[in-house]
């Protein structure tokens, strides 16, 4: 298998990476008080020292008092939080790497295991947690432009600290997410409506406010699922015209890269096609996408949240997908969770090196 592909350049705007290899965002939960520590920046940094093209930080949230359900998940506001992201990226530039943060608001959540709460209400589109369960509070206009904001706001902060790129999180089942789904969006204002392209009206306006920001030369990825937590069979864009529909409009606003979130990379989107949703999201807008999902094991994240656990599997099929020009950017979650040098063995071919995956490497940071 020739594997040179993926070991090529990339450049975008901001964004110059050595290999297409990124480190897909992963909620740790190890930062106290949403301050990541010089752990935290050591985790990362192993990473951009084995050789990971892009690292995309786990969901970092922006400053609204309950964009957060857990107390140790970092922040991406405030000088202390912002001073601890400092030392993150210049080690990780030290080191070679390239990393942009993924910020975060995850609207209406069921509390935390460990029993904190944020000091206000969950917010989003119709305080609904799901179709049936009311929670927290429907956002007004005031608390929505407040909260396009303060994505403004963050995306700002990652620039300013010197950020390769910045990733918005609109997928899985959070705030942005909550607003593109006819069930937890049933708002009868502007912000809602029968088609997804209206339900589209919040995050376009976040990306236009981050575009605004950044200005226009800083690279802006956005992180899409059709998938939700509570329905892996949802799909918000059920045909090609309706992913069209859904995702122009967000390059028009500042898009430069679609990240689209799939469980397996290999499943197709749409009857007829064996393209994914990173090859339909580059077929439809002509812009660069990056796959995700189960790259290189055998079984998928959700099942090791169940305590599943996965061997190394092949990446010929991802090879044939990239080589085709499905797609611009591989994510690999959790082999590069369990090891930082992961991308090292797949170049120089030390597959007799390569882990699998055990819940127990969700305990600490290696
Ligand atoms: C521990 C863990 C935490 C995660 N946290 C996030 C997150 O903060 N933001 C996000 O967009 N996806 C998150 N994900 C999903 C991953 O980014 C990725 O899409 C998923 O793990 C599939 O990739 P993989 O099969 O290579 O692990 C998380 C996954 C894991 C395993």
């Amino acid at each position: 298998m020739d594997i040179t592909g993926l070991f090529r350049p990339f450049n975008l705007k901001s964004l110059s990476i050595k290999n297409r290899i990124v480190m897909a965002p992963m909620t740790r939960s190890f930062s106290p008080d949403g301050i990541p520590t010089a752990a935290v920046a050591e985790y990362y940094t192993k990473r951009a020292a084995g050789d990971v093209g892009l690292i995309l930080s786990e969901g970092t949230v922006i400053d609204r008092i309950s964009s957060s359900n857990d107390a140790n998940i970092p922040r991406f506001h405030g000088e202390k939080a912002l001073a601890g992201w400092q030392k993150v990226i210049n080690d990780v530039h030290t080191a070679g790497g390239a990393m942009g943060p993924q910020i975060w608001h995850m609207g209406i959540m069921a509390d935390h295991h460990s029993g904190w709460i944020p000091e206000g209400p969950f917010e989003g589109p119709s305080g609904l947690l799901s179709a049936e369960v009311k929670k927290g509070v429907a956002m007004t206009e005031a608390d929505i432009e407040a909260t396009v904001k303060a994505y403004g706001a963050s995306a700002a902060a990652a620039k300013r600290l010197g950020f390769d790129c910045v990733e918005i999180h609109g997928a899985h089942g959070y705030l942005i997410d909550q607003f593109f789904w006819e069930k937890t969006n049933i708002r009868t204002d502007g912000y809602g409506g029968k088609t997804l392209e209206a339900r589209s009206r919040f995050a376009i306006e976040v990306i236009k406010e981050v575009r605004r920001q950044v200005g226009e030369d800083f690279t802006i990825i956005i992180r899409l699922s059709q998938w939700k937590p509570s329905d892996y069979n949802s799909k918000l864009a059920k045909t090609p015209q309706e992913m069209e529909a859904w995702l122009a409009p967000m390059v028009a606003a500042g898009v430069d890269i679609f990240h689209c979130s799939q469980r397996r990379f290999w499943e197709p989107e749409f009857e007829g096609s064996d393209l994914n949703f990173a090859g339909w999201a580059k077929k439809i807008t002509g812009q660069p996408t990056i796959t995700v999902g189960s790259v290189g094991l055998t079984g998928d994240f959700t099942a090791a949240f169940q305590g599943e656990s996965s061997e190394p599997s092949s990446l010929e099929e991802l090879v044939r997908r990239f080589d085709r020009g499905d797609f611009d950017l591989v994510a690999v979650g959790r082999p590069l969770l369990a090891d930082p040098e992961w991308v090292k063995k797949i170049e120089q071919g030390r597959t007799n090196e390569l882990k699998g995956f055990t819940k127990d490497a969700l305990m600490k940071l290696v």
